[in-house]
């Protein structure tokens, strides 16, 4: 039986990142962070309370069966055919991408960032000194694409030594095309350049566009060779704060050196939570998921329409995945800093800061339509009631 959507929740009471503003200001309306105001799915809750059950919190081995789930989910969903042997658990994604910085690239060696990017990329790459070297995406017909005689010049670098692809794209919300990742492959393979695949946004997905993931099978043995894939089910099942993820290469040196630094830093011994979510959530979690995508994506039809018609300063992307919608407000001629003061005192509302995402967000904000469809529309009307005093 499909089980029906609960958006119903009350977070304001808890530690939770996103809710903290209202300390500050009760009156603010937080549209951030990259977790949803949606219940996490009551099978996974259930799950989780069958743990509580059993009255006791020691540690837990993740089973064959745990194995299992990820590989038919990313087999099922994603055409990624893995062994157990080629995945190695983290505790997040972003822990994942420091390791394999730190173990795949030297110091002083540069790594590849599209602009604006994920705030953490910086931090992973720069405070494990090596050098971020920014390829900033342009803009065309309102979405992002890539500069590909950019990264031509910077992969072709002697220091550069890998690339994070983020895709699904956060902030921008793009897919990349079959086609857009086939010449990052072969730039890539051609100056023996690492891909790191930050795909944890990748089953957040809508009618109109597919990604295509760096290790699947269609794109062949190329991309495996280069790639290291980097995932989780926290993002699609609203489990951020289990901190459970995995990394998956199909190269077999790749694969030896961070399976030996997982070991070292005995990162894969995983929280109970983690694995007993993420195990139920790709054994069971499929209509869920097609439901809850469906209700992100009526959510950013109306939010994208909305902005268009009523607040045409405001240029909204258009999301192709990921429920995160990136806002140009330019056209109000003022600040980063002015900006987010003037939303939140004229429309009471918090929206990320573009800029945090790099200078290539100047200008930009960034909001997060996983809500209930009355708290999207409240949100709305405040980015109108902001519009109409500025
Ligand atoms: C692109 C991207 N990568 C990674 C993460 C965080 O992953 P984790 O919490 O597993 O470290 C996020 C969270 O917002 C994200 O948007």
């Amino acid at each position: 039986m499909v089980e029906m959507i609960d958006t119903h929740v009350n977070r304001k009471e808890h530690d939770n990142i996103k809710w903290q503003v209202l300390k500050d200001d009760a009156s603010l309306l937080p549209m951030t962070i990259a977790d949803m105001d949606i219940a996490t799915p009551k099978f996974i809750r259930d799950a989780l309370q069958t743990v509580l059950d059993d009255k006791v919190l020691g540690y837990t081995a993740p089973s064959d069966a745990f194995y299992q789930s990820i590989i038919a989910w990313e087999q099922g969903h994603h055409a990624v055919t893995l062994t157990p042997e080629q995945i190695i658990l983290m505790p997040g994604v972003v822990t994942g991408l420091s390791l394999a910085v730190r173990r795949l690239t030297q110091r002083g060696d540069q790594v590849i960032v599209m602009a604006p990017y994920y705030p953490p990329y910086e931090q992973v790459v720069t405070d494990n000194g090596r050098k971020m070297v920014k390829l900033s995406l342009v803009q065309r017909e309102g979405q992002y694409v890539i500069d590909f005689d950019r990264l031509a010049t910077l992969m072709s670098d002697p220091i550069t030594r890998a690339i994070i692809v983020c895709n699904p794209q956060n902030p921008g919300g793009r897919v990349w095309t079959n086609a857009e990742l086939q010449r990052i492959t072969e730039l890539a393979s051609q100056h023996k350049v690492f891909i790191l695949a930050d795909e944890i946004h990748d089953d957040t997905t809508f009618s109109d566009a597919y990604p295509v993931s760096m290790l699947s099978d269609l794109m062949g043995p190329e991309a495996a060779e280069q790639t290291v894939l980097l995932k989780s089910a926290t993002k699609a099942f609203n489990l951020a704060g289990v901190k459970a993820s995995y990394l998956a290469t199909k190269n077999p040196r790749l694969l030896a050196v961070l399976k030996r630094a997982a070991t070292a830093e005995q990162l894969e011994e995983l929280n109970t939570f983690g694995l007993v979510s993420t195990q139920v959530a790709y054994e069971q979690g499929a209509e869920w998921l097609a439901e809850v995508n469906q209700y992100l994506e009526e959510n950013r039809n109306l939010a994208y329409a909305y902005i268009n018609e009523h607040i045409p300063r405001i240029k909204p992307m258009y999301p192709e995945a990921t429920y995160l919608m990136w806002l140009d407000f330019m056209a109000y001629g003022v600040t980063d800093k002015q900006l987010d003061q003037a939303l939140r005192e004229k429309g009471h509302l918090c929206l990320n800061p573009g800029i945090d995402y790099g200078e290539e967000g100047h200008g930009f904000m960034r909001l997060n339509f996983a809500v209930d469809r009355d708290v999207l529309k409240e949100a709305l009307h405040r980015l109108q009631v902001f519009d109409r005093d500025m």
